[in-house]
C-alpha cells in the first residue's frame, strides 16, 4: 500500500502560471505580461511564454511573442478570434458575429451565423493541396507494422463511410455510437460523421458493454460502428462480443457496422453489417453537409460527481478553431512535424490532438494503438526513432512507470527527431518531470505540461518550467475564486480553480441536460467557469493545481465519478452501504479504496463479496475502476444527520490515522475507531 513516507510524492502540486487580477478587474495596463511571466529558473529560456509565436497568421504583426498575443486575446477578444476564425478555418459562409454568449442562461456562440463542415476542414482542403502528404500513421499493436494513409486515402476513406452511413439512412444530427480502436477507420468514422452533420459519441473501447449500452441509450444513437476485435499489448480485445452484449440493451440501435480489424473470419448477426464491404460497394461520396458553426459535432462521455457520466456537446467551428490553434501555440507545430499523441481516440486527448487539431493544421499524426510496454520498456522511444516524432503527448502515469524500467530502454533509441514533450491528464510529479526532461528529450527538448478539461475541449494552461509545472494560460484567463466567487490574489490562498472569459472550445451543454451543466459548471461561482479543480497560489502568483474538489478521482489519468463505483456495488444482493474514496498510487496518481457495510442476513464469505463485487465493476464500468482496496466495516462514520464523513474516510484511505480533523459532528465515534482497528489490520 502506499505510505505517504516511501518516497516518491505523488500530489507535490502543479504549478500553473501567473494569474492575472488586471483582466479580472478589467484594466490590463497595470502590469505587463512579461512581469507576469517572468522567472528566473535556470529552465526560463526554453519557455514558450517568452518565446517566438510559432507562424500562427500575419493578420497582427505587432504580436512578437507569446504573452503579447496571450494580452491581445482578452483585451480584443473578438477581433482576436475572428481574425483566426476566418484564417484557419475555412468556410462555407462567412460568420458576420465573432461571439454572442447570455451568462444568465449560460448560452454561449461563436461565429454562429456562419457555415462550415468539420471533415472538410481536417481533410479535403489538404487533400486538394497536398493529397500525397501522409495524414496518418497507424502504430499498431506489434512494433514495424505501421501504415501510413495519405490525405488522398483518408478523403476517400471519409467518403465511403459518409456514404455507408448515408445509405443506412443517418442524417444531420443524428447521433452515431463508435466503439473502436485507434485505427485509421476510427478517424474516418469521426469525420464520415462530420461529412455529413451526423454528431459522433466514441466510447473508449476498454468500457464494458453496460457502460457502453448506457452511453449508447443516453445519446440516442440508432448506430454503432465496432470492430470484430482488437489487440493491445498482444491481449485480444472481444469488441464484437462486447458491442453485442451492449446493443442488447439498446432496442433502439437498428444497426451494427462491424470493421474486420483482426483477421479472423467475421461473423455477423442480422443487424450487424461488414463495415468494409459495405465502404467498398459506395458509388458516390455524399456532398458535404453545410453545417451551423453551432451544430453539434460530438458527444463526449465524462465522469462527474453523481453517479451518471455526463454527455458533454462540442459545437463545430469553435472547438476546431480551439483545437488547430493550440496545436500550433503549445506544440510549436510545423509543417513536416510527426505529432506522436499516443493517447487513446475514446477520450478528449484523443478527439484533440490526435484527430482534430493535427488534421486541421494539415499535419501527420500518429495513431498509437499499442501500450508503453508492449514489447518492452522501449515501446515509445523505439516508435519515436522509427517514425521520427518530432513531438511527443503522453500522460504521467505511463512516464512514472517507465522510469523505474530506467534509462537503457530510452537511451538505446535515437531521439533526436524530438522538440516538444507534453504531459497531459494528471500532475506531473518532480521526479517525472525530471526523468522526462532530462533522459527522454536529453535535456534539450521543452517539456510542456497541460493542464485542461473534457470541458475544455483543448488545452487552457500550459507551462514548460518545472518549478511551474502546470502552466502559463493559453488565451483564457485562469483565476482563483474564493467560496464567494471573489477572485482571490494573496499568495498562499487556496480556491477554486475558474476561468473569467469564454474561449471557443468550451463544451456548450450536457447531453439533454443544460440545467445540470449550468449547475455543475456556472452556479458555483457567479460569472466565472468552475473546472471543479482546486489550486493553491504561491509566493510569485503562480497557481498550484491541488486536486478535485469533487467527487471525481483521476486513476492513470482516466476521470472516475465515486459515485459510479458505488452505484455498481450497491446492486450486490449483501451489501447495504458503500462509500468510495480515491487514496494516492505511485504509479496510477490515485487508486481506488471502497468501505463497505454488509447487510445483517449476508452470510457470505467476505472474500467472495468482494470477488464478486470487483467483477461486478469491471462488467458495469471498466478494469481501471475496480477498487484496489477493499475494507467491510459494520458501520461507516456518520454525521449526526445521517451523511457518511467522506472526508474522514479520505484521510483513511490515505493512511493519515492520526490526523483525522475535525470529528466533533461524528454520531457514533466508535464506528471511526473500528474502522480504524480494521484498517490497522489490513494485509
Ligand atoms: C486533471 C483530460 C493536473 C484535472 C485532458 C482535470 C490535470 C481533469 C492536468 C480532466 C494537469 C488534467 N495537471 N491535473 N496537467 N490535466 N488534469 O476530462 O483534475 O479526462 O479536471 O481531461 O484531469 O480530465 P479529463
Amino acid at each position: 500500500r502506499y505510505s505517504p513516507s516511501s518516497g516518491l510524492r505523488i500530489f507535490s502540486s502543479t504549478a500553473i502560471g501567473p494569474t492575472f487580477p488586471q483582466f479580472l478587474l478589467a484594466s490590463a495596463s497595470t502590469c505587463t505580461s512579461a512581469q507576469r511571466f517572468s522567472t528566473t529558473s535556470k529552465y526560463s529560456s526554453e519557455n514558450i511564454i517568452s518565446s517566438p509565436l510559432p507562424e500562427i497568421t500575419n493578420k497582427f504583426p505587432q504580436l512578437k511573442n507569446y504573452s503579447q498575443l496571450y494580452d491581445f486575446s482578452l483585451r480584443e477578444s473578438d477581433q482576436f478570434w475572428g481574425t483566426l476564425g476566418s484564417e484557419l478555418l475555412q468556410w462555407n459562409e462567412p460568420f458576420t458575429t465573432v461571439s454572442r454568449h447570455d451568462h444568465k442562461s449560460s448560452t454561449f456562440r461563436w461565429f454562429h451565423d456562419g457555415k462550415l463542415n468539420a471533415a472538410v476542414n481536417c481533410v479535403d482542403r489538404h487533400a486538394a493541396e497536398h493529397p500525397d502528404r501522409v495524414a496518418l500513421i497507424w502504430e499498431r499493436d506489434e512494433p514495424g507494422h505501421e501504415q501510413r494513409v495519405t490525405y488522398r486515402e483518408l478523403q476517400e476513406m471519409v467518403w465511403r463511410v459518409a456514404g455507408v452511413l448515408t445509405e443506412s439512412g443517418v442524417s444531420a444530427g443524428d447521433r452515431v455510437a463508435i466503439y473502436l480502436p485507434v485505427s485509421p477507420v476510427a478517424v474516418a468514422t469521426m469525420l464520415g460523421c462530420a461529412r455529413i452533420g451526423a454528431v459522433h459519441s466514441v466510447v473508449f473501447a476498454g468500457f464494458s458493454a453496460q457502460a457502453l449500452a448506457s452511453r449508447i441509450q443516453d445519446a440516442g444513437a440508432s448506430v454503432l460502428v465496432t470492430a470484430n476485435s482488437s489487440t493491445r499489448g498482444g491481449r485480444l480485445i472481444p469488441l464484437q462480443a462486447t458491442a453485442r452484449a451492449a446493443v442488447a440493451l439498446c432496442p433502439g440501435v437498428r444497426q451494427v457496422f462491424v470493421m474486420p480489424h483482426s483477421p479472423q473470419p467475421l461473423e455477423l448477426a442480422d443487424n450487424e453489417v461488414d463495415l468494409e464491404r459495405a465502404m467498398s460497394a459506395v458509388q458516390t461520396a455524399p456532398p458535404p453537409s453545410v453545417q451551423g458553426a453551432e451544430d453539434p459535432l460530438f458527444l463526449l462521455y465524462t465522469s462527474g460527481s453523481t453517479g451518471k457520466p455526463k454527455g458533454l456537446v462540442h459545437t463545430t467551428a469553435g472547438y476546431l478553431l480551439y483545437a488547430a490553434l493550440t496545436h500550433r501555440l503549445v506544440f510549436d507545430y510545423k509543417p513536416g512535424d510527426v505529432f506522436g499523441c499516443v493517447a487513446d481516440i475514446g477520450w478528449i486527448t484523443g478527439h484533440s490532438y490526435v484527430v482534430y487539431g493535427p488534421l486541421l493544421n494539415g499535419g501527420t499524426t500518429v495513431l498509437f494503438e499499442s501500450t508503453p510496454v508492449h514489447p518492452d520498456a522501449g515501446r515509445y522511444w523505439e516508435t519515436v526513432e522509427r517514425l521520427r516524432i518530432t513531438q511527443f503527448y503522453g500522460a504521467p502515469t505511463a512516464i512514472r512507470l517507465l522510469l523505474r524500467f530506467g534509462d537503457d530502454f530510452v537511451k538505446k533509441y535515437d531521439r533526436s527527431s524530438l522538440r516538444v514533450l507534453g504531459s497531459v491528464g494528471e500532475p506531473i510529479n518532480s521526479e517525472a518531470w525530471r526523468w522526462y526532461y532530462d533522459v527522454v528529450g536529453d535535456g534539450r527538448c521543452t517539456v510542456v505540461d497541460t493542464w485542461w478539461q473534457s470541458e475544455t475541449g483543448g488545452i487552457m494552461i500550459h507551462m514548460t518550467v518545472p518549478q511551474r509545472r502546470g502552466s502559463g494560460t493559453v488565451l483564457c484567463c485562469a483565476v482563483l475564486s474564493d467560496s464567494q466567487g471573489k477572485p482571490v490574489y494573496d499568495s498562499g490562498a487556496t480556491g477554486a480553480l475558474c476561468v473569467s472569459s469564454i474561449w471557443p472550445g468550451i463544451a456548450r451543454t450536457i447531453h439533454g441536460d443544460h440545467q445540470r451543466y449550468h449547475d455543475t459548471y456556472f452556479a458555483p461561482y457567479a460569472g466565472l467557469y468552475f473546472s471543479g479543480d482546486g489550486a493553491r497560489r504561491d509566493d510569485e502568483g503562480y497557481l498550484h493545481i491541488t486536486g478535485r474538489m469533487d467527487d471525481v478521482i483521476n486513476v492513470s489519468g482516466h476521470r472516475l465519478g465515486t459515485a459510479e463505483v458505488e452505484d455498481v456495488m450497491m446492486e450486490h444482493p449483501e451489501v447495504s452501504e458503500t462509500a468510495v474514496v480515491g487514496c494516492p498510487h505511485a504509479l496510477k496518481g490515485e487508486t481506488i479504496f471502497a468501505f463497505l457495510v454488509l447487510k445483517e442476513n449476508s452470510a457470505s464469505p467476505q472474500h467472495k463479496i468482494e470477488t464478486e463485487l470487483r467483477e461486478s465493476v469491471k462488467h458495469n464500468i471498466a478494469s481501471y475502476a475496480v477498487p484496489e482496496f477493499m475494507l467491510i466495516a459494520p458501520a461507516l462514520p456518520k454525521t449526526r444527520s445521517g451523511k457518511i464523513m467522506r472526508r474522514l474516510l479520505r484521510q483513511i484511505a490515505k493512511g493519515n490515522l492520526e490526523d483525522l480533523g475535525d470529528t466533533s459532528t461524528l454520531a457514533d465515534p466508535a464506528a471511526v475507531e473500528t474502522v480504524l482497528k480494521l484498517y490497522r489490520q489490513m494485509p
